[in-house]
């Protein structure tokens, strides 16, 4: 492990209330709210929170999952407040999906929904803290760059705190339930003619020239917010189990997550909570066509190259300059992960297969599940292990995506008996076409019929809109 990923380092005197920064590039220490820093006064690198005092699970909610406080403050003793601008979020499912189970064949597969949270995605748990400092500090703009989520989340935290929000955005490469959510919490937007990695840099350097607070993942206390995952996945696996599990398969843009989930096992590990052993392979999966993260695994190399052309249904993910790759990386090799690429046609159907279950996610969440499928027939995930998929964003974060993904409505007539025909009609040939699934592809026939029934779908809704 990289010397300033460690955690054992003796309190500063820079620290306040036992908390400081420290860059884990160069090791240099700074006091957390005496100015407003992302990264490090002397090398740039990439800044981590740090404690004088690691709690162990006994510090939250008394030990037990089922004894409250619930949510991100549960885990109050391991962040640098008591109390958040909270609405409130995390306590997320960790859900049972016994059809994926068995097809992926592994011993326990567990779905951890961060869908669930109050604008529908992880990013809320990383805004309760961030928003905080940002009171802390006294700033009254906020600002980030986003494929769609972290500009919800900032906008609802931003308009809870009494904050003015500004979130710069990839022009057409925002999923729609997104940007409603940005504008009705009331956020100005900015659409930049470029992709998520160019509105970070410009947001970058409004957050240096003093304009604005920037609540990107770059932002260590965001991260500090997103640990607590990881705290929930632990407790209630070991909960229900018995055991931690042996991975937690999770989708990577900017790789705030994986660098978040490794500082949470560092920490429970440092605290004397956790054994070496208990520490989860963090294996992280992107989109083909968004894939650095993965190309520097395969590689081996410790420099992520950014991607300039990047392009996935999983617009989330739609990023090719990973800024948390120097603290996500060694998460992955250090616990004996990896990482993998899947293709937009198998996050499809990851998709799919989630909502068969009644978990309904966007598609940057079920790359999870889709890297697991691979990862299973590659035969790098043995059958033994207990894994964990992250999703981590709400089915309705993308309609379109979700309906482009799912069944069509059928347009009938206003009439009992009609509808009644129609029913039986088309029964037989739904039910062929829906035993086929995803599998349709392979057979001609059936593919014929979906696309027929598709055509013709199409063909009445032009017709009615004349
Ligand atoms: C739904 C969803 N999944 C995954 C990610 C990627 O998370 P990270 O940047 O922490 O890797 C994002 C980030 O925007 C997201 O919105
Ligand atoms: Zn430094």
């Amino acid at each position: 492990m990289s010397a300033y990923l460690d955690l054992a380092e003796p309190e500063p005197e820079a620290a306040t209330d036992g908390v400081w920064l420290t860059c884990i590039e160069c090791g240099e220490r700074f006091a957390p709210f005496d100015a407003i820093r992302y990264t490090c006064d002397d090398c740039d690198g990439l800044l981590e929170v740090r404690y004088a005092d690691l709690p162990t699970w006994d510090d939250f909610g008394g030990g037990s999952p089922e004894s409250g406080p619930y949510g991100v403050w549960r885990y109050a003793a391991a962040l640098p407040f008591d109390e958040g601008v909270s609405l409130p979020e995390g306590d997320t499912p960790l859900h049972y999906v016994p059809g994926l189970e068995e097809e992926t064949g592994v011993n326990t597969l567990r779905v951890k929904h961060e869908g669930m949270n109050p604008t529908g995605s992880f990013k809320d748990r990383g805004m309760t803290v961030g928003v905080r400092v940002a009171e802390k500090v006294g700033v009254d703009r906020l600002a980030c760059a986003s494929t769609g989520n972290t500009s919800a989340a900032l906008a609802a935290y931003g308009a809870r705190g009494g904050m003015e929000t500004l979130v710069l955005l990839p022009d057409g490469k925002v999923a729609a339930g997104k940007v409603a959510q940005a504008s009705l919490h009331g956020a100005r937007i900015l659409e930049v003619d470029g992709n998520f990695d160019a509105c970070l840099d410009i947001v970058q350097n409004l957050a240096e020239r003093g304009e604005a607070y920037l609540l990107n993942s770059l932002n260590p206390f965001r991260l500090e917010g997103q640990k607590t995952i990881g705290f929930e996945i632990m407790e209630r696996f070991h909960a229900d189990e018995g055991t931690y599990p042996d991975r937690i398969v999770l989708p990577v843009g900017n790789a705030g997550n994986t660098a978040a989930l490794y500082k949470c096992f560092r920490e429970l590990r440092e605290a004397g909570a956790i054994g070496e052993d208990d520490v989860p392979k963090l294996t992280g999966v992107q989109a083909e066509g968004s894939a650095p993260m993965v190309e520097a695994v395969e590689e081996g190399t410790d420099e992520v190259r950014r991607w300039e052309a990047v392009e996935t249904i999983a617009t989330a993910i739609r990023i090719g300059n990973p800024v948390n790759a120097p603290k996500a990386l060694p998460g992955i090799r250090e616990t004996g992960g990896t990482a993998v690429a899947v293709s937009d046609d198998e996050i499809t159907d990851a998709q799919r297969s989630l909502a068969a279950e009644g978990v309904g996610v966007e598609p940057a969440s079920a790359a999870s599940v889709a890297g697991l499928r691979k990862l299973r027939e590659e035969g790098v995930v043995d059958a033994d292990e207990d894994v964990v998929c992250l999703t981590t964003g709400h089915l309705l974060k993308d309609p379109d995506a979700a309906y482009e993904a799912g069944s069509k409505p059928e347009p009938v007539p206003n009439d009992t008996e009609a509808v009644l025909r129609h029913i039986n009609d088309s029964r037989s040939v739904v039910e062929t076409v829906r035993r086929g699934g995803s599998k349709a592809a392979d057979a001609p026939l059936l593919a014929l019929i979906a696309g027929g029934l598709g055509l013709a779908y199409l063909y009445r809704k032009l017709r009615s809109n004349e």
